[in-house]
């Protein structure tokens, strides 16, 4: 990725965030990216990548993490490799806190989380930065501010990086915009969450003995369940495939449509079938407070599952299912899980599951991902 350029004049909306469509705005099907602004209500924002300005380039060595989707395979191994070599600084088995210590991170959570937000404050205290740990509910965005001014405001108080979590597909792109410092997505609205695939293929070649180049050639990877709500299956589906593996979405077809084909995977609707195939699993959460009006664009409807016990017998990973798995198959979920409706308990707990060992794994990836955003050489 080349160094980040500005827009001198970036699109901004004095509408307050709180009228922000909250996941009703109309989104492309397959990619999730907005086809309309979703926090300035100006333009169509871009889904990965921002014009380039060349009458300013500020911070020559800083760049944003906003998609993986159009990332390069050099870029993700580095960043890969990167974060495999912090997991011992992750896990408090070696000291990293010179690398950013004097920094804050800005993390703007506007929508719940509690491994994405918890992973990357751990990340910045192991590498010895402060957090200014914004939560939408205590924060001025229930007073009307937009999001936008609400992350200037952020960086003007001094933060030297910000994480952006909001339910609009595109709002850590709108923010990166105008922002000076570089702008790390947590996950926006049904289009991408970097920092959750990363962490998950570093799991995955960490598991099946690929994490010394990252070369997942001659691997299959499903992904199960709501994949089409999902911002976690997209930037698995751009990661994965860049690094050579064959992705398969399953799920009914209201949740896993053929049109997802056209971010470059298979798409099955039968899980019996494509579970003996598989070398590794990872199960979505059914993603109810997603689910719009098919009028909207914004993904399938609320009936989208007939019922949660047709659901679970068709695509839940019981024990019984997870038994039809090659044997070095590894299960991953990307949390939070509703056990007995995606995955048994047997499943989530039992020796194939990397659940934890993912959420681990996210501090190492966030740890990476702060620092090369920054340009410090870690
Ligand atoms: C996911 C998310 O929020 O996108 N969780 C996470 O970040 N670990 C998945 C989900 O909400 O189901």
């Amino acid at each position: 990725m080349s160094p980040r350029t500005r827009d001198p004049s970036p699109p901004r909306s004095d509408a307050p965030a709180t009228d922000a469509p909250p996941t009703d705005s109309p989104t492309d099907h397959a990619t999730g990216a907005p086809k309309a602004s979703p926090v300035s209500g100006q333009g169509a924002a871009s889904s990965s990548v921002k014009a380039p300005d060349p009458t300013r380039t500020v911070a020559k060595s800083s760049r944003d993490l906003l998609a993986l989707r159009g990332m390069g395979t050099a870029e993700l191994k580095e960043l890969l490799s990167r974060s495999r070599a912090m997991i011992p600084a992750a896990m408090g088995r070696a000291d990293q806190s010179h690398i950013l210590r004097g920094r804050a991170i800005g993390l703007l959570f506007f929508e719940d989380s509690t491994r994405t937000r918890l992973s990357f404050t751990m990340a910045a205290q192991r590498l010895g930065a402060t957090t200014l740990d914004l939560a939408s509910g205590g924060s001025s965005v229930s007073k009307g501010e937009t999001l936008i001014d609400t992350a200037l405001n952020v960086e003007a108080i001094g933060a030297a990086a910000l994480v952006v979590r909001a339910k609009q597909s595109g709002a850590a792109h709108q923010i990166a915009q105008p922002a000076k410092v570089p702008v790390l997505n947590g996950g926006d609205g049904r289009h991408e969450h970097p920092t959750q695939a990363l962490l998950d293929a570093l799991t995955i070649a960490e598991s099946l003995g690929r994490s010394a180049a990252f070369d997942l050639k001659g691997l299959t990877i499903a992904i199960v369940g709501d994949v089409v709500s999902s911002r976690v299956a997209r930037s698995n589906i751009a990661a994965l495939t860049a690094l050579g593996a064959q992705v398969v979405a399953v799920g009914p077809p209201t949740l896993a449509p053929k049109s997802m084909a056209s971010l470059g995977c298979k798409v099955e609707h039968n899980l019996d079938q494509v579970l003996p195939t598989v070398d590794a699993v990872m199960m979505l959460r059914v993603q109810f407070e997603r689910h719009g009006t098919e009028e909207s664009g914004a993904g399938p409807k609320a009936s989208s599952i007939v019922s949660v016990r047709a659901y679970r017998d068709g695509y839940a990973l019981t024990s019984a299912r997870a038994s039809m798995l090659k044997p070095h198959a590894v299960v991953l979920h990307p949390g939070p899980i509703n056990r007995g409706l995606e995955m048994d308990q047997d499943v989530a707990d039992g020796p194939r599951s990397a659940v934890l060992r993912q959420v681990t794994h996210g501090v190492a990836v966030r740890m990476a991902s702060l620092c090369w955003c920054l340009g410090v050489p870690a």
